[in-house]
């Protein structure tokens, strides 16, 4: 049987973790009225409704409805599970997980990747004394050809990988590692019953996460052999589409207005050569989302350096969708044709790649740039449809002074009067407006029931949870209210969730309160559902008449609830020939008892 970790740890661990000190350790937390507000990292937004309540110890964004505790918020923002926040928080504040708990499990697989990252920090650490030694001569001069300095390779650990093909196999045996786990890190591959170093004769950048783990290696050669990199097989610690090349190196400069996004492992190398430290590559794929996410998370606004070639091209477009759509501010600088970064810097130097920099254009610029390469613009058709697929884009735009800019700057490319510009990208916005209600109707059912449930829901679910959010903040009342109701049981499952959680609590000796209650729910949908609850304020002037009144309504409910049970009932049985006529009897003397006692309660709740 699984154990579980015990609930006073939960929450000895959230009580010790501020709300807002975790959450401004990921975004930057601006004061406002009741606590604190920021730009979601869960949605792409432009303005802040990202909140987060120091009194409630909760956040909520009114954007796109995410809320949750202290847990919840590292659940999501960190991509891992319950357990795994808890520990997370717990060693953030220096808690140990007690023994009570059978972590053997989790225990288990983290000893495993402690072991991969282990191998590949001692691997690193192998072919960085390597490219030192005279074995590593020629890399090092290589490297240096390169116009590296010997700071530059050690802030990157930079390392050779000699020909041959055990020498790392040997070396991490020899300090006790055992063969199946080398294959397992990938650096030494099992091909047809033979084991052997996957690289060699390469110079060998190592791949750091942003925790600062050696995860993985990129490995080049000195040559034009090819390939030109080989890269650290996918392992239980290296998911390439996860990581980021140097974005270790520039957290460290946190808070960060920009971080620069390039192709290459020599582009982010180069680039901190020459005092640009904000820079990271993706290794050799696409930009992901969770990669825009990473970005997103150390900076608002990214800065896209590719290659300046057609694929190049293809790549920023991708990268301006993944990054939008992660929340970032993206601009694109642009390189001669054919050069990427490191180039740029070689042949033209700092200065003038700060002038590109600065010249970055904003990713509507950009997309409209290379919209523009596709048609001709000296032909009537070229023209109608360049300025249509544009307004596509201007869509888009938001601010509406920006989007003057553009419109203007087309009316002069393309001939057709502002004006109609306007009307062509009204007509694209309302299109798009009915097809995204759409979409949400369908995705997002719940959620909109929730936004204008202020019209529709019923009186009944209003008072339970105006009862519930008064009980979850106070112990008294919350006994008050629970030996009024009775018997009653709430409509919605999630009230009587919390609910039962209240009175679990208060059979136990903690405090009652909202940030408490969370400590008993661990799933996100049930998380988020209750954030919203307790986000309701209540509205009354008198609280005591106001419980007083949510309480006669729910037992008014209750009470109709059973009178038409029992006149089911009593016309269930009229319509059989033969009853029993005293169960008749008895069933009607109930109803008419059930009647009264629902206009006196009718009454009072008018009077
Ligand atoms: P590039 O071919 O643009 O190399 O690949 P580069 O970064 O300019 O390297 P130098 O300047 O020639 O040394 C860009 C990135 O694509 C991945 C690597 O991550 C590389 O940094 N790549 C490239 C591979 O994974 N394998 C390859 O064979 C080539
Ligand atoms: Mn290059």
């Amino acid at each position: 049987m699984a154990k579980f970790i015990p609930e006073d740890f939960i929450e000895e661990v959230r009580m010790q973790n501020d709300i807002v000190d975790v959450v401004s350790e990921y975004l930057v937390l601006k004061p406002s009225g009741k606590g604190f507000f920021a730009l979601c990292p869960f949605h792409s937004e432009k303005t802040a409704s990202f909140h987060v309540y120091p009194e409630k110890q909760i956040y909520h964004c009114f954007g796109c409805g995410i809320g949750g505790n202290v847990f919840s918020f590292i659940m999501a923002i960190e991509n891992i599970g319950f357990v795994d926040a808890v520990k997370m928080l717990a060693e953030r504040v220096g808690l140990h997980i007690p023994e009570t708990y059978d972590s053997s499990k989790y225990d288990e697989i983290r000893a495993y990747n402690e072991n991969l990252y282990n191998i590949n920090t001692q691997a690193a650490r192998y072919y960085h004394k390597i490219l030192m030694s005279k074995e590593g001569q020629s890399a090092l001069k290589y490297l240096k050809s390169r116009g590296l300095d010997m700071r530059t390779i050690k802030v990157f650990g930079l390392g050779f990988a000699p020909e041959g093909w055990d020498n790392i196999k040997n070396h991490l045996i020899a300090q006790g590692f055992e063969e199946e786990l080398l294959i397992e890190s990938g650096i030494i591959v099992e091909k047809d019953g033979n084991v052997y170093d996957r690289f060699r004769n390469r110079i060998m950048f190592p791949i750091i996460n942003q925790s600062g783990y050696v995860v993985g290696f990129g490995g080049r050669v000195m040559d034009d052999s090819l390939p030109k990199y080989l890269n650290t097989s996918e392992s239980p610690v290296f998911n390439k589409s996860r990581v980021l090349f140097g974005l270790n190196i520039a957290k460290k400069k946190r808070p960060l207005t920009n971080i620069i996004i390039v192709e290459g492992y020599m582009d982010v190398i180069s680039l901190y050569r020459y005092g640009y430290h904000n820079v990271v590559a993706s290794l050799g794929t696409a930009l992901t989302s969770e990669q825009a996410s990473l970005i997103r998370r150390y900076a608002g606004e990214a800065i896209i350096a590719y290659d300046g070639d057609t694929a190049g091209q293809q790549a920023t477009l991708r990268g301006i969708e993944v990054l939008t759509k992660a929340g970032c501010d993206v601009k694109v600088a642009k390189f001669p044709d054919g050069l990427d970064p490191d180039d740029v810097l070689k042949e033209y130097g700092k200065d003038y790649f700060d002038k590109l920099l600065d010249r970055a254009v904003s990713a509507v610029d950009f997309k409209l740039d290379i919209l523009r390469q596709d048609f001709d613009l000296t032909s009537e058709e070229g023209r109608v449809e360049y300025a249509t697929e544009a307004a596509k884009i201007l869509a888009e735009v938001d601010n509406i002074l920006k989007r003057d800019v553009h419109i203007r700057r087309m009316e002069e490319i393309t001939g057709f009067k502002a004006e109609l510009i306007y009307r062509q990208i009204a007509m694209i916005k309302s299109k798009n407006n009915k097809t995204s209600v759409k979409r949400n109707d369908i995705g997002n059912n719940r959620h909109i029931s929730v936004a204008i449930s202020g019209k529709i829901e019923s009186s009944q679910i209003a008072a339970e949870r105006g009862l519930i959010n008064l009980m979850a903040q106070n112990e008294s009342i919350a006994r008050e209210v629970l030996d009024r109701l009775g018997k009653y049981r709430f409509q919605l499952d999630i009230h009587q969730e919390i609910v039962d959680i209240i009175e679990r609590i208060l059979k136990t000796n903690k405090e009652l309160n909202i940030a408490q209650i969370f400590n008993y729910v661990h799933d996100g949908k049930k998380i988020q559902q209750m954030v919203e609850i307790f986000n309701i304020q209540n509205e009354y002037d008198n609280m005591s008449k106001y419980i007083d009144d949510c309480i006669n309504q729910l037992e008014e409910y209750r009470l109709k609830n059973e009178l038409k049970d029992i006149q089911t009932r009593i016309a269930e049985m009229e319509k059989e020939n033969s009853y029993d006529v005293e169960e008749h009897r008895l069933l009607l003397q109930k109803a008419q008892e059930l009647s009264r006692r629902i206009l006196v309660l009718e009454r009072e709740r008018r009077g």
